[in-house]
């Protein structure tokens, strides 16, 4: 099957009361990983790549990579998906690569860092619906800004910055209104990386009640979750036991990623769970076996570490079982469903 709009993803998510992951890669063992994950447990995936992936891996080695992907596991329905475009070109240039999706994350200024205006993001996001949709590629934009809100936790804002810039309800009804994008990421007290809070987080930092609140006011707008590593100590533990020094940190918890989807979150993005599950596998071998030097050695084991994680958020999102439910629908589909 070839790439497919994730717009289409969304729907039958939201016409079936499932949330999609959207994991992140930067080669190919997690590419790999995620499709062996998708393929055990007959999944639907979303497949991203940050501007920081892109230059990584180089878009032609993406590129390639996500066709064998495609090509290789016909049945399993894969958008693809550019993670934080910074500007309508990264869009653009993601789109000209056979991206089947994009944010453009205008929360923040070109730089990636300074929180934008209201107008600034209205503006860019629409440059992107416009060119997007005329080719039949979702748009994901977003509105409040990414960040924890215990005090010094949080990837970019932490403590009462942060708090400042969660989303506000009434402003998110407007901007979908304003910029007709498919998805909408919210800032509800998640942030970015491994230290998002310091215990078990309650209503006062992680705030799901605004998920309500928007979904309310936005029935028919995917909404989706950024920042939603659960960061499950197992893998802290593992990397800790093989000579890291990471200290006891807390992610977001699966059981409130569920909650989310029973009220519209359809598309969660997971990268440090990943990340840890590859470190700490990587780990074990170079201290078990600290002879070894094929690259094969680690990672194998690291691919496989991912599997595991990928396929019980997969589960637990509800999206295992639905691989051969969704229905098939092209760029060009898209293209019609977006004119009318
Ligand atoms: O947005 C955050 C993702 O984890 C991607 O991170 O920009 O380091 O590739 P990155
Ligand atoms: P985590 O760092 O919680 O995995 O979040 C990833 C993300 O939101 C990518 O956009
Ligand atoms: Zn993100």
């Amino acid at each position: 099957m070839p790439l497919i709009p994730m717009r289409t993803m969304l729907d039958h998510a939201a016409e079936n009361n499932y949330g999609v992951g959207a994991f992140n890669v930067n080669n190919m063992e997690q590419i790999q990983a995620i499709m062996t994950a998708a393929t055990e447990t007959n999944s639907p995936v979303i497949v991203q790549a940050s501007r920081g992936a892109r230059s990584y891996s180089d878009d032609n080695y993406l590129r390639h990579l996500m066709l064998a992907a495609a090509e290789l596991n016909p049945k399993i329905p894969i958008a693809m998906h550019q993670d934080h475009g910074n500007s309508p070109e990264t869009c653009f240039s993601a789109i000209d690569q056979g991206f089947t999706s994009v944010m453009m994350d205008g929360s923040l200024q070109a730089d990636g860092k300074t929180p934008s205006s209201y107008d600034y993001n209205v503006d860019v996001t629409r440059q992107v619906v416009e060119k997007a949709h005329a080719l039949g590629v979702t748009v994901e934009a977003e509105i409040g800004c990414l960040g924890g809100i215990e005090d010094g936790h949080g990837a970019g804002f932490s403590g009462e910055e942060a708090a400042e810039h969660l989303t506000d309800p009434e402003e998110a009804e407007r901007f979908v209104n304003d910029t007709n994008c498919d998805a909408l990421a919210v800032a509800i007290g998640t942030s970015h990386g491994a230290y998002k809070f310091t215990k078990k987080p309650t209503d006062d930092v992680l705030k799901m009640e605004l998920i309500k609140d928007i979904h309310r006011r936005l029935p028919n707008t995917h909404l989706v979750m950024h920042g939603s590593s659960s960061v499950p100590k197992e893998l802290i533990d593992i990397i800790n036991e093989f000579g890291g020094e990471m200290p006891a940190t807390y992610g977001v918890p699966v059981e409130a990623i569920q909650q989310g989807i029973k009220h519209g979150v359809r598309k969660i993005n997971v990268d440090t769970d990943n990340r840890l599950a590859i470190t700490g596998a990587i780990r074990r071998v170079f201290t078990e076996s600290p002879g070894k030097f094929d690259p094969r050695d680690y990672m194998k084991p690291a691919r496989a570490a991912m599997v595991e994680v990928v396929k019980a958020r997969m589960i637990a999102f509800g999206q295992a079982e639905q691989a051969d439910k969704v229905p098939v629908r092209t760029l060009d589909d898209l293209k019609k469903f977006y004119l009318v």
